[in-house]
């Protein structure tokens, strides 16, 4: 007996009451990372590195407004929406601007066949699945989950891109359904009454049948 006292001394059991509230949250703590996708590291919404390029989508998707799927052109068909290859700039930039300075990093890749090195912005851990044709072909505009793309100079991540965050629209996605040709048309918006237009997020929720998963194997594969 003795020995024991000597080994934890009697102050330890003040230690008790906090290892016991330890071991009740745990458990909770999984729950709640679960239930909500609350993490500390989850939240990059602002994140808007520069880039090797002075590009801006406000000025091609915007004032140009050149469609999001001439440069990002597997986002129907994929799981990754992909970055345009130095041709597809090309395709403009060896009449327009030419000789501009801003453009001297795409030339000098267009020149050494090497790619432009883009910075991700958007960057999911690799544990979870994400899919972009599931998205845009069953009306979930970029708009949702990117914003207004089409007004930035330099693209800035608006969304958490947390489970909580998925999850939340996968259990009521309704009022984010919209017919799925405008899903690249970040501007549009329902010409009609409050009642009209729940109605029309209903009808293409019933029409394409929209019921997405909340298993954990959708998402962690
Ligand atoms: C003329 C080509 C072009 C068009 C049109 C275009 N983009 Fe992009 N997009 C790019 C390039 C190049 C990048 C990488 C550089 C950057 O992040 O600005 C990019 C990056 C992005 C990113 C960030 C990717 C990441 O790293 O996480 C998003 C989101 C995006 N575009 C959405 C859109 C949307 C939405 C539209 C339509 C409104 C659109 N883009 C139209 C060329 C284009
Ligand atoms: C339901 C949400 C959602 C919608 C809708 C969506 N995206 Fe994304 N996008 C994401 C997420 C999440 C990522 C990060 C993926 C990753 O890291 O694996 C991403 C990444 C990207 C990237 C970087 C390359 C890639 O595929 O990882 C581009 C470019 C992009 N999105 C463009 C678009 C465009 C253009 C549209 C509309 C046509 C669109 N996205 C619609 C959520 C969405
Ligand atoms: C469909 C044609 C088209 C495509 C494709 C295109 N651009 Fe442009 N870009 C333009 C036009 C037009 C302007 C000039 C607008 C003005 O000066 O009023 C421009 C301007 C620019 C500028 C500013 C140049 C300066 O000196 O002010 C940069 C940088 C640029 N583009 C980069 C890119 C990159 C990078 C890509 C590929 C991801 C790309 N563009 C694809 C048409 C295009
Ligand atoms: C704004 C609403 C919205 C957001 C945000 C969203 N989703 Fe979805 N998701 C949907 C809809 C709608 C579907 C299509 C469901 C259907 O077809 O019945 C879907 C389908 C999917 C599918 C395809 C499932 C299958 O059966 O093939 C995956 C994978 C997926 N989502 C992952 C994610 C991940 C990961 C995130 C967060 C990074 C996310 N989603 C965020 C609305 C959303
Ligand atoms: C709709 C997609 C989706 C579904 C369904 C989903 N997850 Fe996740 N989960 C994610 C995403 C995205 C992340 C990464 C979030 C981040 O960047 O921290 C994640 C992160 C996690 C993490 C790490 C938590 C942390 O601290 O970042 C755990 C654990 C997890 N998921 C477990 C589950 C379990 C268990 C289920 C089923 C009950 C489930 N997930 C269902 C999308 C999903």
């Amino acid at each position: 007996m003795g020995r024991y006292h000597y080994v934890f001394p009697r102050w330890t059991n003040l230690l008790l009451p906090g290892a016991i509230f330890m071991a009740m949250v745990a458990p909770l703590y999984v729950v709640y990372v679960v239930a909500y996708g609350f993490s500390p590291m989850t939240t990059d919404v602002g994140y808007a590195p520069d880039q090797v390029i002075e590009y801006s989508h406000k000025l091609h998707a915007g004032e140009l407004g050149i469609d999001c799927r001439y440069c990002h052109n597997t986002v129907e068909y994929s799981a990754k929406a992909s970055i345009p290859p130095t041709q597809t700039c090309m395709n403009c930039h060896t009449q327009i601007h030419k000789d501009s300075p801003k453009l001297e990093a795409l030339r000098q890749s267009y020149e050494k066949g090497t790619p432009v090195t883009w910075t991700r912005v958007h960057d999911l851990p690799g544990y979870a699945y994400f899919n972009h044709s599931a998205h845009v072909n069953r009306g979930v505009s970029c708009v949702s989950c990117h914003g207004r793309v089409d007004r930035m100079d330099v693209v800035q991540q608006m969304q958490p891109l947390s489970m909580g965050w998925c999850l939340d629209c996968h259990r009521n996605p309704t009022e984010n359904l919209r017919d799925p040709s405008e899903v690249t048309n970040l501007g549009w918006s329902f010409k009609g009454t409050e009642q009209e237009l729940v109605d029309y997020h209903d009808f293409w929720q019933d029409h394409n049948n929209i019921n997405p998963s909340q298993d954990c194997s959708t998402c962690h594969r």
